[in-house]
């Protein structure tokens, strides 16, 4: 360096390096010069940096939940502590996933499909349209339109929108057709044989009666893979509810009882992983039940949210860690990302490629 560069910036600028704050990584990405390879140009995800990165560690947090689960659970005397407290078997890792209701609007809902329909995940956790969009696709389908779309002319046509999707109206009518016998019955064996039903319960029931295997609930009830959405009534299956009030009154739906099943088959797990797509409710409702147990093990979240607000959707897993809903030694990870594009990959780089499934599992 020149002798007349002023010292002060010199020495400013050219602040000798110390170690690392971390282990050396080196930033690298995919070379397409080796071919279009997607698990190659996957894996060079977490070398990729920013939210490439994340990716990558999602990947491994995933992988370690699947490793953990496949491990045998260790030896207990008590058979009833092998079964989780809704009756399903036990595994050496619970992994409750959680997702927003636009998830099932979308095509994520296939990836949720394939997950429970080989029994990959233990406990669902969603809200009323997660449940609703799921069974009225199985009588009718959801179309791609555009966000720009104007809200009055969709109404005049009868249309909703969910961002760049279209639902007629015509799907709903379909779905009361359907649901109201039911909602019927369900009131008759809760006054007869005195059933107390429940969110979980009720989805249970229709995915049952359902009885379509695109459904996700069909295989959540084939599989007995509890699924919880304590605010069930905030959706088209809250109007079915309302207009069902008046037709034939006095169905009840206890919250109390689920609540207590969802925290305990937190409490009773061996190990415990969070999958989260999106914030709001059921994000909390499936941390809150890992602090039961003082904290999952592994936790992933996907969604757009921030935290400057101070909302729980935006929270970063270190203020659940805060809370006790997250181990203090566990290596959760956030991806900022839309979870239409994420999710798909991250299912392609962890339980369709690791997770082998029992044949029983995916049978009809
Ligand atoms: N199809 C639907 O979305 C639908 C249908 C009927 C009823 N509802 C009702 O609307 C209410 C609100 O829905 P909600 O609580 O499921 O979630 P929401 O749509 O309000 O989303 C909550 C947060 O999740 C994150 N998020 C949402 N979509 C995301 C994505 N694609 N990728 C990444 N992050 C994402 C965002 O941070 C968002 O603020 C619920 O009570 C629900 O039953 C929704």
């Amino acid at each position: 360096m020149a002798s007349n560069v002023p010292t002060l910036a010199a020495e400013a600028v050219l602040v000798a390096s110390g170690e690392l704050p971390v282990e050396k990584v080196q930033v690298q990405g995919y070379d397409f010069n080796k071919g279009v390879n997607y698990h190659e140009l996957l894996s060079t995800f977490k070398t990729s940096g920013f939210q490439a990165t994340n990716f990558g560690l999602a990947v491994d947090e995933i992988n370690k939940m699947i490793e953990k689960k496949l491990e045998p659970l260790p030896s207990t005397a008590d058979d009833e502590i092998n079964l989780s407290p809704c009756g399903r078997p036990k595994t050496n890792c619970t992994i409750f996933l959680g997702f927003t209701s636009n998830m099932i609007s979308s095509g994520v809902r296939d990836c949720i499909r394939y997950l429970v329909q080989h029994n990959m995940v233990d406990c669902l956790v969603t809200t009323a349209g997660g449940i609703e969009e799921d069974f009225i696709k199985c009588m009718a389908p959801t179309y791609i339109g555009k966000f720009e779309l104007k809200g009055r002319d969709l109404r005049k046509r009868g249309i909703n929108r969910i961002g760049n999707l279209l639902v007629p109206n015509d799907n709903y009518c379909a779905f009361e057709d359907w649901i109201m016998p039911i909602l019927d019955q369900m009131l008759l064996e809760q006054k007869e044989q005195g059933i107390i039903w429940t969110p979980s319960k009720m989805i249970t029931r229709l995915g049952k009666e359902i009885d379509n295997p695109d459904s996700v609930y069909y295989w959540c009830y084939k599989n007995n893979i509890p699924v919880y959405s304590p605010a069930l009534t905030d959706g088209s299956i809250g109007d079915m509810i309302y207009f069902h009030s008046y037709k034939n009154p006095g169905l009840i739906l206890d919250i109390v009882e689920d609540i207590r099943r969802l925290n305990s088959q937190a409490v009773y797990a061996q190990n415990t992983g969070m999958i989260i797509l999106g914030g709001g409710l059921m994000k909390h409702h499936i941390c809150n039940a890992n602090l039961m147990r003082n904290g999952a093990d592994f936790c992933v979240f996907v969604n757009t949210a921030n935290e400057f607000d101070g909302s729980d959707s935006g929270a970063r897993p270190d203020e659940a860690v805060s809370w006790g809903k997250i181990k203090m030694d566990a290596t959760p990870v956030k991806i900022y990302a839309e979870a239409s594009i994420i999710f798909p990959l991250l299912v392609a780089e962890t339980f369709a490629r690791t997770f082998k499934p029992e044949p029983s599992c995916s049978q009809n």
